[in-house]
């Protein structure tokens, strides 16, 4: 099956439907070859042409478009406002309404509509495509086909089979795909498919940490942008919205039988409660304009300058020992912990450090300020930015990864995407520094597993479960 040079039909002209538009219309390049536009609203299609006329013509000032292409690709999209008026297409993709009803019934209406051959594409976020195609003629030809947003620059699309999903009919969107110039990869229909369910962590960690009073939000951007995120947790949600943020996190628990694994935050409940929804409403974890505040400064005692110089390495922890004082990298354990462990409170515990910047660390119990000044200088001496935090374990980069990582192996077990398909989607679709799996071939199974398992036996319950997938690596 191949779709190079069908025309196609793109139905909803909102922000995803309007992107879908340009990409298609940019991309191919056959002869009669159209892009149909259609919105149940009077006027939004010819509305979002009008917004694409600015968009291509911006990107030929800009230098980033040939007058020719910017021409050819507005030729080639036009508006319709009856799906009937479509003619010869062999792919619709659907951009509307997130309603499973409202999208079946546009699909039956499509499909008396269309040729035989032609494929059904849903864009959906969140609903199921089996569920989409049930009730279809013919539901083998219905496949999600799923963008990111802004869909002009997020290279990602996840190409969702229901269980009804012909094989031929995902492999042709694939290729469809790449001559798109994206980057597809496969996803079988489960809550959130791949990107939105390994994603969960991101926030959930952050919000379960500021919660139990662990860390401020700028300590935790900052640690977690020390990684290499673009944005850390606070920041985001404050960006995507609360509101946005806790409605994809309630439909992941709920499709997953509201495995505790997924449990929402309260914490983000209330804000979502309060009004306080991020940028748009001026006020979400932070205030806006104003936006993240400095760090604090963490404050310490004058120490001797050549402590650092006297660091020694030890052995029993990977950490190094520096005038008495244990300076050791997470294991999970907390600073608690590793003081009754090791016979002494001279134990200051960090996150792994996975980039230069801020790192959390954690004191022990009794540790005396100088002690934890002699840390803090071994620390900045490593060209850290130490950040103080309550005493947690896995404290903030160590758990949230082991975390994102154990959500990306339990999709793997489930056979929701492969190992690599998880790293590309990660990567593309929400601009994460690695993969889920290259972080876990830089660190260890075994360490991993050994951390995860900490924070169950610290928390009890669910969420840190294990997935079997990693404990049989
Ligand atoms: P939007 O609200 O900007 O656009 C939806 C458009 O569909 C509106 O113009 C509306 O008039 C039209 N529409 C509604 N019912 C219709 C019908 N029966 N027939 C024709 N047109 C109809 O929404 P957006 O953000 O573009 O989302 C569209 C779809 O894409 C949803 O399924 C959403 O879950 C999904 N999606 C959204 C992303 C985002 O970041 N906004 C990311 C990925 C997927």
């Amino acid at each position: 099956m191949d779709l190079s040079s069908k025309s196609v039909l793109v139905v909803g002209a909102g922000i995803m439907g309007a992107g879908i538009a340009q990409v298609a219309a940019q991309a191919i390049r056959g002869e009669g070859q159209q892009v149909f536009l259609h919105d149940a609203r009077e006027g939004a299609a010819v509305e979002a042409k009008g917004k694409l006329v600015v968009t291509l013509q911006g990107l030929v000032t800009k230098g980033k478009l040939t007058a020719q292409a910017c021409e050819g690709a507005l030729a080639r999209i036009v508006p319709i406002s009856v799906l009937a008026d479509a003619r010869g297409v062999g792919l619709v993709v659907e951009a509307i309404v997130e309603k499973l009803d409202v999208k079946r019934s546009l699909f039956r209406e499509l499909e008396d509509l269309v040729a035989e051959d032609c494929v059904l594409a849903t864009n959906t976020s969140s609903i199921s495509v089996t569920a989409i195609a049930n009730g279809l003629k013919r539901p083998e030809r219905l496949v999600g086909m799923h963008f990111f947003n802004p869909v002009p620059l997020m290279k990602l699309v996840e190409v969702v089979s229901g269980l009804h999903t012909e094989a031929s009919v995902a492999a042709a969107i694939f290729e469809l795909s790449k001559l798109w110039g994206k980057v597809p990869v496969h996803a079988k229909s489960t809550p959130g498919f791949i990107v939105n369910r390994i994603a969960r962590p991101y926030y959930a960690e952050t919000l379960a940490l500021m919660q139990e009073q662990a860390a401020v939000p700028e300590v935790l951007d900052a640690c977690l942008k020390t990684v290499g995120f673009r944005m850390g947790p606070c920041e985001l949600m404050d960006l995507i919205g609360h509101d946005t943020n806790f409605a994809v996190t309630n439909s992941v628990y709920e499709a997953n039988f509201y495995d505790k694994r997924y449990v929402p935050s309260l914490m983000q409940r209330e804000l979502v409660d309060g009004g306080m929804l991020g940028r748009k409403t001026g006020r979400g974890f932070y205030r806006y304009p104003e936006g993240v505040p400095p760090l604090p400064k963490v404050t310490v005692e004058p120490v001797e300058a050549s402590a650092a110089a006297r660091a020694a390495a030890d052995d029993r922890h990977g950490g190094v020992v520096v005038q008495g004082v244990h300076i050791v990298p997470t294991d999970g354990r907390t600073a608690r912990e590793w003081a009754r462990d090791l016979g002494t409170n001279a134990v200051v515990v960090h996150d792994r450090v996975m980039g230069k910047g801020a790192l959390a660390f954690a004191t022990a119990p009794g540790l005396s300020a100088e002690q934890r000044a002699v840390a803090v200088a071994h620390l900045l001496s490593q060209g850290l930015e130490p950040c103080e935090a309550a005493d947690t374990p896995g404290l903030v980069v160590a758990r949230t990864v082991a975390m994102l990582i154990n959500e990306a192996a339990d999709a793997v077990h489930q056979g929701v995407c492969t190992p690599e398909g998880a790293d590309a989607a990660m990567k593309m679709g929400v601009n994460y520094p690695a993969g889920p799996f290259e972080w876990l071939a830089g660190w260890n199974v075994a360490g991993v597993v050994a951390l995860l398992d900490r924070l169950d036996a610290h928390y009890r319950g669910e969420r840190y479960r294990v997935s079997p997938w990693l404990r049989a690596q």
